[in-house]
């Protein structure tokens, strides 16, 4: 664990118990509704230190729903939300933050004109000096975000630029050392590729695995089955609301898991929509059994 010295910001790990090798943070039969639409419905989910736990679906699967029920913006209204296997309910994401449960949004909440080191400490600065004459201790932060970006292996050349002149990639691995940093226990990250190349989803990946590896458990909200598999430790599909996978990394294949997100039976629906559409030549669409075959030659007698 960093240290954590004295400052303004809040004792993160206020009323934490040690888990005992139980889950972190555990659904039992979790749903949510808003008003009468069930966006969530009987989820069984269970995070772990030291591992990664994917959540993958569609668009409107319920992902988001998932994690906000989790990071304390929204209340689950059926089944039991445990952490440290007791039941909570929290009243704000303050509350879940208290418990080390930490959200990294797609929409990183930065001010992109301030320096690296700055929105490092956003919101908990470090101050010296006793009061009415307390002051930033800039110092103290510039050296304390240089140092905790370091030892995620996270290489800046100066802590000094705006970080809207960072790259995504880049500041999603920011967000991860602050998380680090300021005591998180359980990780959240909704779809923190989602706008990346191939490159920088590389580099989220690897500061994804640096942070399990630190003792984390990573909630990994994704869309990429490629992704989820190069990190992953346990993999929750959800469809509808519902959890339509859940299995250990033992437990499924890479083109398995492709095959559930991918959906056969969605596929073939969207083939006979595309059927209606000129120009779209439906018949060299994949078959549904054939997702998970290897790539069909071409048969005889076609062209
Ligand atoms: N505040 C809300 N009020 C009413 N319905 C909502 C609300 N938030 C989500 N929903 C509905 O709940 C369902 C699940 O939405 P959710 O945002 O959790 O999906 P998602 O898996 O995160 O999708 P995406 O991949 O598009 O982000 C959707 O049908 C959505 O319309
Ligand atoms: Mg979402």
């Amino acid at each position: 664990m960093t240290d954590n010295p004295s400052g303004t910001h809040g004792a993160v790990l206020k009323d934490s118990a040690p888990a005992e090798g139980g889950p972190l943070v555990e659904l039992r039969g979790a749903g949510k509704s808003y008003g009468n639409i069930r966006a969530l419905h009987g989820v069984d989910l269970q995070v772990h230190a030291g591992r990664v736990t994917c959540v993958l679906g569609d668009n409107g699967a319920g992902k988001s729903t998932l994690i906000k029920i989790i990071s304390g913006l929204h209340r689950h209204t059926e089944g039991d939300f445990l952490v440290d296997g007791r039941p909570v309910r929290f009243a704000t994401p303050r509350e879940a933050l208290d418990r080390g449960i930490a959200t990294v949004y797609q929409d990183l909440a930065t001010v992109p004109l301030m320096p690296v080191w700055r929105n490092f400490f956003l919101g908990s600065e470090m101050t010296r000096g006793p009061w009415p004459v307390r002051r930033l201790d800039i110092a103290r932060m510039k050296a304390t975000a240089d140092r905790e970006l370091r030892n995620m292996g996270i290489a800046l050349d100066d802590l000094e630029q705006p970080i809207g002149t960072l790259s995504g990639g880049q500041r999603q691995c920011v967000a991860i050392a602050r998380a680090v940093y300021f005591g998180a226990r359980v990780l959240i990250l909704d779809e923190p590729t989602a706008a990346l190349g191939v490159k920088q989803s590389g580099v989220v990946l690897k500061y994804i695995a640096a942070a399990r590896d630190r003792g984390l458990g990573v909630i990994f909200i994704t869309h990429n089955p490629h992704h989820a598999y190069m990190v992953g430790d346990h993999f929750s599909v959800l469809r509808l609301g519902t959890l339509e996978l859940s299995a250990d990394r033992s437990e499924i294949g890479l083109e398995e898991l492709t095959n559930h997100m991918a959906g056969g039976a969605e596929l073939a629906a969207l083939k006979h929509e595309l059927a209606q559409v000129r120009g779209v030549d439906v018949e060299e669409l994949p078959e549904e059994s054939d997702l998970t075959a290897p790539v069909a030659t071409s048969p005889e007698g076609t062209p």
